[in-house]
């Protein structure tokens, strides 16, 4: 398990590379991975026999690409994201070794999602009840796992809690025997159990997930050979939070499993879904600051990325990490700071709680033209990103072994207007 580091408000580098020069080159604002961080995020897993990526924390077709490298499948839940999984390598079906490399888990099938489910041989697993019959209507005779919902979740926020009777997600877990008679009827095996309580929770809470799942095989019997503890791994964003600690996560699964392996008769694989954990320290959001005003007693930096770029303070009161790059090397003193983008809308800040209360953040003191890093930005950052007040979506550059590589181009205005026409 990594140490959490400290949280410094200043810096100059990424991996090892100069970031003013990575904004002279690449411009600004602009999402900086380090890959090394991803693949060692990859390796604190290795105890779980599967780790499948769930790419909606960072789908870029480089960051798919790298983690496949490293022996990591993935998770889609919708049709660009079963594209993305495509392009980046991966491949629909199962393998000699039985491995489904692309899932599709998702709430209901649209219906590009079913056409391409049903086109590249997608293993479903399904997060209503609805979706068995829809599926079984095209490819009867299929396998599939279900997406359960045990009756309770937890999440860094309410809206990312996504276990309990407030959520959408997956099948109640007293729905199961309707989901076996609706199976049977098909000719569907339910091969697999998927349970996913939050993002961003704590030790306690998923642990008690690993009993819900043991109930839930039971109830199933023993078509089962897969089980999945979903996502959720949370990742420091401060200095006053850590990381779960990961041998005892895997512990506590791995009995789980063992004990089911037993009752069971067979071995069943343990899969485990983290998209936070293995993009968020990655990435980093550099944006160059462009005013530094004053109203009454708070002090803005204001800097060219947005919500439209970053929008987890916004929607999640979220914090993330900033520091300063400071072009020269003058002593900075440290003042409280605002920090907002450029966006027509008063919440377009970046140092705010839940419910939109603006915080100030102690930073060096900075000039007009300086840089500055929002941290911890690789789950989450990019993806979510949007176009609104008509900004191009952000440059995303990978550093690998000391090399900045461009991963995504700026969007142009040209991208920015395609498929919309003037009235005839
Ligand atoms: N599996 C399923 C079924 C999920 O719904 C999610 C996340 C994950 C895995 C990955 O969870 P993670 O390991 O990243 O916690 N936009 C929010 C997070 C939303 C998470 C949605 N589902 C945020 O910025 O915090």
């Amino acid at each position: 398990m990594p140490t959490p580091g400290t949280f410094s408000t200043s810096r100059q580098d990424i991996a090892g590379v100069s970031i003013a020069e990575i904004a002279q080159q690449f411009g600004t604002p602009a999402f900086v991975y380090d890959a090394a961080v991803i693949v060692e995020r990859i390796e604190d897993l290795e105890a779980f026999d599967l780790i499948r990526y769930a790419q909606k924390a960072c789908s870029n077709i480089a960051v798919l690409d790298l983690v496949r490298r490293h022996g990591v499948v993935v998770d889609a839940v919708s049709a660009g994201e079963i594209h993305r999984a495509l392009r980046a390598g991966y491949q629909g079906g199962v393998t000699a070794e039985g491995v489904h490399e692309i899932v599709y888990t998702a709430d209901i099938f649209d219906a590009d999602a079913l056409e391409l489910v049903i086109e590249h041989d997608i293993h479903v697993n399904c997060g209503s009840p609805d979706m068995i019959d829809q599926l079984a209507a095209r490819k009867p005779g299929a396998e599939i796992t279900l997406r359960l919902n045990p009756g309770f979740g937890h999440g860094h926020s309410q809206k990312t809690n996504t276990g309990g009777q407030q959520s959408k997600h997956g099948i109640w877990y007293e729905q199961i025997e309707d989901c076996k008679q609706r199976a049977a009827q098909y000719g569907i095996t339910i091969t697999g159990l998927h349970m996913h309580i939050g993002s961003g929770t704590d030790l306690e809470h998923l642990a008690q997930v690993c009993g819900a799942m043991q109930q839930a095989v039971r109830k199933v019997g023993n078509s089962v050979t897969t089980i999945s503890a979903g996502g959720g791994l949370p990742v420091p964003y401060n200095a006053d939070q850590s990381y779960v600690d990961l041998e005892k996560y895997f512990a506590l699964w791995d009995e789980a499993r063992k004990e089911l392996e037993a009752e069971q008769g067979h071995s069943i694989q343990l899969e485990i879904e983290p998209g936070r954990y293995l993009a968020a320290e990655s990435g980093n959001l550099v944006t160059e600051i462009r005013a530094i005003k004053r109203m009454g007693e708070n002090m803005f930096y204001l800097v060219d990325a947005g919500f439209n770029n970053l929008a987890r303070p916004i929607m999640y009161g979220a914090y993330h990490p900033i520091s300063v790059v400071a072009g020269d090397e003058s002593p900075r003193e440290e003042v409280d700071v605002v920090v907002g983008g450029p966006l027509c809308e008063s919440g377009d800040i970046f140092t705010q709680e839940e419910g939109g209360f603006v915080s100030q953040r102690s930073l060096p003191q900075a000039e007009v033209g300086e840089y500055l890093v929002l941290e911890c930005a690789g789950a989450y950052g990019s993806v979510m990103g949007s176009n609104y007040n008509s900004k191009p979506l952000a440059a995303e550059v990978m550093i690998v072994d000391g090399q900045p590589q461009l991963i995504r181009q700026r969007q142009s205005y040209d991208d920015l207007m395609r498929g919309e026409r003037l009235l005839d």
